[in-house]
């Protein structure tokens, strides 16, 4: 599951790198529409290597800045090599969980970014009351997280389609983690924004598709999805049969099995979901 030194699932500078290769253009897309503006002052909370901060770093100009905090050395190690090889002056990262980051740090923002990572923590409500606390007048938080039970696959037996989705449904109730990784977070938000006072919420979803042909880098994305949600389904059936299509599916056994990328009507699709939080 690609884990960090921290144990974390899907955190490995490694996958967030291929990740970020297979989403590209609709991650340029995103930070173009989110309307950064020149001399911003941005935190970055679990920024990772940095694959979204150098995106920003051109929009907001050497008036601007980032302030890009990981609790993993390694992904802040490599993210430091990158700026120093790409140039970027308006950009610090640190190590430092976030809490010890919301505790100590004095400074307020113009934007906060929680890219896939209120997923991973404990406590993503208080985050939010945190983060608010640290926006100038005006500013405002950015959350993108995800759903794997909202991803759709093609071509796929209506009776599998139907045992996977109630499975990973069942999961949603129960707030069941993959190393501390919860893959329905994103429904969980809009009942978490509905506990908060005075707030404006946008929303900017985002859609990533993939159709024949499909490129290997997407095909072990998509392969790796598929493998969370038999992590997350295993809890609740006992239908081995089940468990062992499902994973045929997305890779041929020695004897060559038709998988679903062999289709002429493959599709994969997911939705990433984006949401701008203001104080009012
Ligand atoms: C799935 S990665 C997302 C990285 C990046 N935002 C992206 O979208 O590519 C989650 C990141 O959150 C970081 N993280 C998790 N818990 C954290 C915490 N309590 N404080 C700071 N960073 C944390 C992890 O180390 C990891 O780099």
């Amino acid at each position: 599951m690609h884990h960090n030194d921290n144990g974390l699932a899907l955190s490995h500078s490694d996958w967030l790198d291929h990740h970020h290769a297979v989403k590209s253009p609709m991650r340029a897309s995103l930070i173009y529409q989110l309307g950064f503006s020149c001399g911003e002052k941005v935190l970055e909370i679990g920024c990772g290597a940095g694959n979204w901060t150098f995106i920003i770093s051109d929009y907001i100009g050497h008036k601007g800045h980032i302030s890009a905090i990981d609790i993993d050395v390694e992904s802040i190690t490599i993210a430091n090599n990158r700026q120093k090889v790409l140039a970027k002056k308006n950009i610090t990262f640190k190590k430092s969980s976030l809490n010890n980051f919301l505790k100590s740090n004095r400074d307020q923002f113009d934007t906060i970014l929680v890219f896939n990572t209120l997923s991973y923590l404990e406590t993503p409500r208080q985050v939010i009351l945190d983060s608010l606390k640290k926006l100038r007048p005006g500013g405002r938080i950015i959350i993108k997280d995800t759903d794997i039970a909202s991803d759709t696959y093609w071509p796929i037996c209506p009776e599998m389609a139907g045992k996977v989705k109630t499975l990973l449904l069942k999961a949603t109730k129960d707030n069941i983690t993959i190393n501390h990784y919860d893959p329905l977070f994103a429904r969980k938000l809009p009942s978490i924004f509905n506990s908060l006072n005075n707030i404006s919420i946008n929303t900017y979803p985002q859609s990533f598709t993939s159709i024949k042909p499909t490129n290997e880098d997407e095909m072990h994305y998509i392969q790796q999805n598929a493998t969370l949600i038999s992590k997350v389904i295993k809890h609740y059936t006992q239908d081995d049969d089940l468990l062992s299509s499902w994973s045929k599916m997305f890779v041929s056994s020695e004897n060559k099995e038709f998988t679903i990328f062999d289709s002429e009507d493959f599709m994969y699709s997911m939705t990433e979901f984006v949401f701008e939080i203001k104080k009012l």
